[in-house]
């Protein structure tokens, strides 16, 4: 017995689970032959396949997984959809990375409906899926997801729109117009979401009125994250609901991108510029708050987002089951997946400088 006490020590707890059901006669039988395989090589291949640099989160994200894995130790094999061809690129990025044997498939998705047969093939040949940022949907072999919190992105961006108009005019109705992302970014629903959970309360009182009527999804969607869609709807939306003096007071905008578009726009047909929202602590977005254009934006560091991606590549390389905190928010059409969610940040003019004060893309700044 005392031999027995001394070897658990050393034994894994399905072999002592082993050695107990088959009794002591079996003591010199640690039970390693049968334990499954867990981990893989701490050199493994790790892709990364990410959409098309539509914004600086992007463009940030590819760069930071390159010298985070190269540092962790890992092979990185970091690819960006193209940006015409973005759906067909991904698909034969990933395909390849299955091929090459990558241990872990992290997708940034350029269209969340359109990977399920990759992320198959990804899942057959023993490797996790992780959907970094954006989930990929209608697929029961994604493992997990790691992003920000989208729907408190959303409520964070309908209360700075409430929270923006009335300082600027303490009594409504006050007039808007929405708009959301891509509608093949699962993100965009989301966001949409958690502002109008917001939103439409004070919508329901006709405290704030959409001067255009358009509140469907479908009709304030930006196909492709693209800026020049957002301004040429505004500029329609300009010339036929707000006439003469009539102006908007406030745009709910998914992003930085979209909002300075929305601003030029509103620039361009000579009207005052509203309150208008935003998302990604873009440069220049964040210039133009300091300036007192733009209204807000969100933080979402991307150094944490991709610090945090890695974390679970290494749980996994460990043979660890990543830590996850949301077991409930996700369901991709075929399950719940697993998340790590990261709290997003609101950002005025009021708190830019302390938001940004370790940041060197956009630090220091001054009021
Ligand atoms: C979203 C992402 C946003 C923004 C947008 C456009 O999926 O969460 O932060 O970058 O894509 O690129």
């Amino acid at each position: 017995m005392r031999t027995f006490i001394t070897k658990t020590v050393v034994i894994s707890a399905a072999a002592l689970l082993a050695l107990t059901a088959c009794g002591s006669e079996r003591d010199g039988d640690t039970g390693d032959s049968a334990a499954p395989e867990k981990g893989f090589a701490k050199d493994a291949l790790i892709g990364v396949a990410l959409p098309a640099k539509t914004s600086e989160n992007w463009v940030l994200a590819g760069g930071l997984f390159e010298s985070g894995l190269k540092e962790a130790g890992f092979q990185g094999d970091v690819q960006y959809a193209g940006a015409s061809t973005t759906v067909a690129d991904q698909q034969s990025q990933i395909a390849a990375m299955v091929t090459k044997g990558a241990k872990v498939i992290v997708i940034g998705a350029t269209d969340a409906a359109q990977l399920s047969t990759q992320v198959t093939q990804a899942k057959q040949s023993g490797a996790t899926v992780i959907a970094y940022d954006r989930l990929i949907t209608n697929t029961p072999d994604l493992d997990y997801y790691v992003a920000f919190d989208n729907f408190k992105v959303g409520e964070l961006q309908g209360q700075a729109l409430l929270d923006g108009m009335k300082a600027k005019k303490p009594n409504g109705p006050y007039t808007v117009e929405l708009f959301s992302g891509s509608p093949d970014d699962n993100n965009s629903k989301v966001f949409f979401d958690g502002a109008m959970s917001v939103l439409q309360p004070a919508i329901d009182s006709g405290d704030v009125v959409v001067g255009s009527k358009q509140t469907d999804i479908k009709q304030t969607a930006t196909q492709g994250w693209k800026a020049e869609n957002a301004q040429s709807r505004m500029d329609s939306l300009l010339t036929s609901a707000y006439s003469g003096d009539k102006a908007p007071d406030g745009v709910l905008s998914p992003n930085d991108s979209l909002a300075r578009a929305i601003i030029t726009s509103v620039k361009g047909a000579g009207k005052p510029v509203p309150v208008v929202t935003g998302q990604d602590s873009e440069v220049e977005s964040v210039k133009s708050i300091m300036n007192g254009e733009q209204y807000s934006t969100i933080n979402k560091d991307t150094r944490k987002l991709v610090a945090q991606t890695i974390t679970m590549v290494k749980s996994l390389q460990a043979g660890d089951t990543p830590e996850i905190n949301d077991d409930k928010s996700y369901d991709n059409g075929e399950k719940v997946v697993p998340a790590y969610l990261l709290p997003p940040v609101i950002v005025t003019k009021e708190n830019a400088v302390e938001a940004y004060a370790d940041d060197p893309k956009l630090g220091p700044l001054t009021k």
